[in-house]
């Protein structure tokens, strides 16, 4: 390493807690809805799983009902799926973006795009580039809303000696197994040890990224990702070559920047 500081830094806005910060970043959301709508174009969303975005879906539910916010013209693509599971599971992310989301909006349901955690392995291969030509052929995404791992991940894209570029399957780390575990009867090794998840180069292709992050656990990855250095055992760091991305933080999370 030929570099002895660097003061490059991404974009943050720190809230004194998840739910002021949740709103904002659902405000931005509503505001690109209806931004596109008035344009007569459709808006699409990369949308992301975990504890922390569950506010901000409550906060978009809430617009929905109150608001008259209205979903019919988004499409939407999520980060990542278990693999194997089945899509009614308890525990899968498509549950999960039922649940806090589709299930309260009007969002037309050929419009959502999850991971399928039931293909069969054979079409996985298949399942995973028909998932890069979907996004493709929507336009790309406009805004991919992203959490973190505690060891730096985004999606599902663990850190490693190399990170990969398109949606694919991927061996989860013991230490995700783990963090993930709390659905699971807080047994790890019942989490599946694989995911399906959209790849770094996916990621950076969306036209603006927003990271959520809350709690003193994400300090430390929080700091590395924005510390002005790429590193492929944080993939978070990978955010910093993008031109518009935002990180949406509380206290706690930032407190190492
Ligand atoms: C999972 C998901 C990630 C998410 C992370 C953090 O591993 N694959 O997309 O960012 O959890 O979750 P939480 O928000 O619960 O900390």
């Amino acid at each position: 390493m030929n570099m002895v500081d660097s003061f490059e830094k991404l974009p943050v806005r720190i809230y004194p807690d998840l739910k002021e910060g949740s709103k904002f970043a659902a405000k931005e959301i509503a505001a690109l809805i209806q931004a596109k709508k008035a344009a007569g174009a459709t808006c699409v969303l990369g949308l992301a799983t975990g504890s922390t975005p569950r506010s901000m879906y409550a906060e978009l539910v809430r617009m929905h009902k109150e608001e008259g916010l209205s979903f019919k013209n988004v499409v939407t693509f999520n980060l990542d799926e278990y693999y194997p599971i089945e899509n009614d599971a308890l525990q899968s992310y498509n549950r999960f973006m039922h649940v806090h989301l589709f299930d309260h909006i009007d969002i037309d349901p050929a419009n959502i795009h999850i991971p399928n955690g039931e293909i069969p392995k054979e079409r996985i291969k298949a399942h995973c580039l028909e998932y890069e030509k979907m996004i493709e052929e929507a336009g790309g995404i406009d805004l991919q809303i992203l959490g973190i791992g505690n060891n730096g991940h985004i999606g599902f894209n663990e850190p490693g000696d190399d990170l990969p570029v398109r949606t694919h399957r991927v061996r989860l780390m013991e230490s995700t197994r783990r963090d993930n575990a709390m659905l699971f009867d807080n047994d790890p090794s019942r989490v599946p040890a694989e995911a399906l998840s959209m790849g770094i180069g996916t990621i950076l292709r969306a036209r603006r990224i927003v990271l959520v992050a809350t709690g003193e656990k994400k300090a430390e990855c929080i700091r590395q990702a924005t510390g002005g250095r790429l590193m492929t055992r944080v993939p978070a760091s990978m955010l910093q070559v993008h031109a518009d991305v935002e990180l949406i933080l509380d206290r706690e999370a930032a407190s190492l920047i």
